[in-house]
């Protein structure tokens, strides 16, 4: 690092210098969009008269633990997350495990509150659309998740059981699908009717269609990274 009157300015040249600068955009645009996803979610949430009821606490409780846990839980693995950046290798991992922990701990008490809300009502039908058959999804894989984590943290006192890499690239695999099927539950989520009437009683297409792109372009800033040490991990012994 160079000094000049007390900036400090980076060595970084040509290609890397642009394709840090860009990864370090990605990764600033990512906060922003958790910011106005959740954001746009809890004054959805929070203009309901309290006590709360089950759909909206469901909404909550999901968004805070796939949207903004876990995402920063992804993120602060990857080498280009601001408030990850100077952290140890270690810390980085807990960091990971603790987010992880607590946004798997949200989302599945926020999907069980809306389960046991329409398996209670005579009325309702469990799994029959598709955000709920995508939250499913999501629900499944999180449980995985959590118990490979754990198998991937132990990895090395585990390998005689267990090899390492297997644990580590299952981990990776099931966190990807984890975010994406959240990501389109939520989605389906933005189209339902209680949603699109709050958002404009008239015209809600546009400002809907741009939150699923927000949504489309946060899960792909955010699976680039654990993607790449996916494949990577497939091709080093
Ligand atoms: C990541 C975010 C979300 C997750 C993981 C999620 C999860 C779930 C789950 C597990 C169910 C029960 C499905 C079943 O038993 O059949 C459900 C139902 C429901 N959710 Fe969500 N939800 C999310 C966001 C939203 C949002 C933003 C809304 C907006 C209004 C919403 C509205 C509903 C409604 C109305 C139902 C009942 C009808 C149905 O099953 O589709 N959810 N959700």
């Amino acid at each position: 690092m160079d000094t000049e009157n007390g900036v400090r300015s980076n060595k970084l040249t040509g290609s890397s210098y642009h394709f840090r600068t860009f990864q370090v955009s990605m990764n600033l645009l990512s906060h922003i969009l958790v910011g106005i996803i959740v954001g746009v979610n809890l004054v959805f949430v929070f203009r309901l008269p309290t006590p709360l009821g089950d759909t909206p606490q469901h909404i909550v409780l999901c968004v805070l633990g796939y949207q903004l846990l876990m995402a920063q839980a992804i993120l602060s693995l990857s080498p280009y997350n601001t408030w990850s950046l100077h952290l140890k290798l270690a810390d980085k991992k807990r960091a990971h495990t603790v987010l992880q922990v607590m946004g798997s701990a949200l989302a599945i008490a926020g999907s069980f509150i809306k389960i046991m809300d329409k398996y209670n009502n005579p009325s309702a039908t469990n799994w029959n659309t598709l955000h709920g058959i995508f939250a499913l999804i999501a629900l499944v894989f999180t449980v995985a998740s959590l118990l490979n984590g754990l198998t991937s943290l132990y990895a090395h006192e585990l390998r005689k059981f267990l090899p390492s890499k297997l644990s580590k690239i299952t981990h990776i695999c099931f966190g990807i699908v984890v975010f994406i099927a959240a990501n389109i539950s939520l989605c389906y989520g933005f189209e339902k009717n209680s949603f699109r009437n709050w958002v404009s009683t008239t015209n809600s297409g546009p400002i809907v269609n741009t939150l699923i792109t927000f949504t489309a372009l946060l899960t792909g800033i955010v699976v680039v990274a654990p993607l790449i040490s996916f494949f990577q991990k497939f091709k080093t012994n």
